[in-house]
């Protein structure tokens, strides 16, 4: 598939309103319990292609060691996963995982009281929190292929990335109550004009600070992201919310007075 038609698919997905997600929907009170155990037989978790298990334990159990950060430094999804994953991702599980990620940070926003000197300050990472790479992943294994900087890199300076609709709708929320928005991320400070036209084309109009990697600001994702936020503390700023896909988003002080941590099985960055 060529860029623009993966595009394409992806904007049809994304232009699918995800299901409402309810609490209530989840459980039927009502329910006897002859039809509660059959929902829990539809409950059991699929293994990868072909129902294989990924090195004996199934597909999900990997994905909940990932997003618990039980599971660190791995490099690649396990092969046998490629299909579960690439069904979590194009699927509506991966907008409904998000969406409820997203609606708990809202409502959260919601109950603060905001100083009212501006520095009400919410932090957002890139990629995989405001834009998608999903694109560029549908088209190499959904994270099962190593890691190619090249490839990856020549997709991103297309700044076609677009954006994660949930995050999205609460980037919007937070600058109508008045919270400043800080982009946070790992990509190197070369890439900041190609990262601000895509940003804007996504539909992330405005923001503070755009914070990228600059030379020499080696090591890890954990110890450049927290020294960035101890910088933005030191000058005033109180980080209320941080958000990211990635633990070394909302890992290492000051991590924010409260993280939100969404979904990513396609990639580990420590
Ligand atoms: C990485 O991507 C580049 C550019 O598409 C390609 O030429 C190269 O062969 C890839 N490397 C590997 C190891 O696949
Ligand atoms: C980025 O944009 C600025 C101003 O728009 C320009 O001066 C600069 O040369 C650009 N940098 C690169 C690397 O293209």
């Amino acid at each position: 598939m060529d860029v623009k038609a993966a595009l394409l698919s992806l904007a049809a997905m994304f232009m699918t309103a995800p299901a409402a997600w309810t609490p209530a929907g989840t459980l039927h009170h009502h329910q006897n319990p002859r039809e509660l155990l059959s929902s829990i037989h539809l409950l059991r978790p699929l293994s990868g292609s072909g129902g294989r298990p990924a090195g004996g334990v199934t597909c999900a159990s990997w994905q909940f060691g990932v997003e618990t950060h039980n599971v660190r430094e791995w490099t690649t999804v396990p092969r046998s996963c490629e299909s579960y994953v690439g069904n979590y991702m194009l699927g509506d599980r991966y907008r409904q995982d998000s969406a409820v990620v997203a609606a708990e940070a809202a409502a959260y926003a919601e109950g603060l009281q905001l100083g009212n000197d501006g520095k009400d300050a919410w932090v957002f990472d890139i990629d995989e929190t405001s834009l998608s790479i999903l694109p560029y992943y549908a088209r190499h294994g959904f994270g099962v292929e190593p890691y190619n900087a090249t490839s990856s890199n020549e997709w991103v300076d297309l700044g076609i990335a677009p954006a994660l609709p949930e995050s999205l709708k609460l980037y919007r929320k937070l600058l109508s109550l008045g919270f400043k928005v800080v982009f946070l991320t790992g990509r190197p400070e070369e890439r900041r004009n190609i990262t601000v036209v895509n940003l804007k084309r996504a539909g992330f109009k405005k923001w503070e600070k755009l914070l990228l990697r600059g030379e020499g600001m080696d090591g890890t994702a954990v110890a450049f992201k927290s020294s960035e936020r101890a910088k933005l503390v030191e000058t005033g700023f109180r980080i209320v919310g941080n958000i990211g896909d990635q633990w070394s988003d909302i890992l290492g002080s000051p991590e924010g007075a409260r993280t939100f941590k969404l979904p990513d099985p396609m990639y580990y960055i420590s």
